[in-house]
């Protein structure tokens, strides 16, 4: 595991993604998690899973202060109001008293930046989330938010992988001392394992796809790639990628897919990307 410095927060890499799981197999996955190594588990409240995480983080018997765990306030809450009740109703379920970093799921242009901002800041100082960030922000609007909040970023959870060209938030959230977090970080599998640069590299390496692309992501300073799997042999699979390097020319070939530009996450919702 690396541990990535953002702005104060000490943010566990890779960490574990749970979109799509819910109840029991959930739990399971995040207790089975916890148990081979991860410390850090990203949900949302609109993943409706904030209870069977907590349920999960219990059963590990990790204790609580060795986790990072990240949660999102969703696009329609950002009112300053709603904002806090989104985020005390989320530490409930998850039956937590704080969250290590709470984010602005997606951006909402109804709502002004600076006021969502304050809201994410009154949250922090109430002692809800240790640290506070953003998720799907553009560089302009990633300025707005900088400029707005008192506390400094820690993050911008953005999807990031070899197809998608990130290098303008990447050098934003650089700049400004904070980390990016890459979701869909494998792309999902699918085409980008069948990729020579990927695939050439797993078989050099003896590795398998899947932790040649997650390797490319810890070698870049501040990135934190965050992997979802429902079967917990990959959970291991996705955290064994700290026992071998990968080449500069390696890491090259990989960053040349980039001109792919292919997004998986793009929704009516989405802002206008950059
Ligand atoms: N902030 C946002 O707006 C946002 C948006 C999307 C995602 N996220 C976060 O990012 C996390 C990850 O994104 P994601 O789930 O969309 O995409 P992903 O992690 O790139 O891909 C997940 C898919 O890859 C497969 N997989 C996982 N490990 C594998 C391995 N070692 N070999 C082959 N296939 C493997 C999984 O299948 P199996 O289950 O069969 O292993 C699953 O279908 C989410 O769970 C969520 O926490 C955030």
């Amino acid at each position: 595991m690396k541990v990535v410095e953002a702005n104060g927060a000490r943010i566990p890499a890779p960490g574990m993604g749970t979109w799509t799981l819910r109840g029991r197999q959930c739990s399971s996955l995040v207790a089975h998690a916890l148990g081979v190594g991860y410390r850090h588990v990203d949900t949302a409240a609109a993943y409706e899973n904030e209870e069977a995480v907590g349920e999960g983080l219990r059963a590990s018997g990790v204790p609580r202060d060795e986790v990072f765990v990240t949660t999102k306030v969703w696009w329609t809450e950002l009112e300053p109001a709603r904002l806090e009740k989104s985020a005390e109703a989320s530490l409930r379920r998850l039956g937590l008293d704080h969250v290590d970093l709470l984010l602005i799921h997606w951006p909402n242009p109804q709502v002004p930046v600076a006021s969502s901002i304050a809201a994410l800041n009154k949250v922090r100082a109430r002692g809800l989330a240790r640290n506070i960030g953003v998720s799907n922000f553009p560089t302009a609007l990633l300025a707005e938010a900088i400029a707005a909040s008192e506390a400094p970023l820690a993050v911008n959870q953005v999807e990031s992988h070899p197809y998608l060209d990130q290098a303008k938030v990447y050098a934003a959230c650089r700049k400004a001392g904070m980390a990016m977090v890459a979701y869909c970080p494998i792309f999902r599998g699918g085409s980008l394992f069948a990729e020579a640069a990927v695939a050439d590299a797993a078989r050099r390496h003896g590795r398998t796809p899947a932790q040649v692309v997650l390797r490319w992501h810890v070698q870049q300073d501040g990135v934190v790639p965050i992997p979802r799997t429902t079967r917990a042999e990959r959970l291991e699979e996705n955290l064994a990628i700290f026992d071998f390097a990968l080449s500069d020319e390696e890491m090259r070939a990989i960053s040349s897919l980039t001109g792919a530009n292919d997004r998986l996450c793009d929704f009516g919702f989405s802002p206008r990307w950059d």
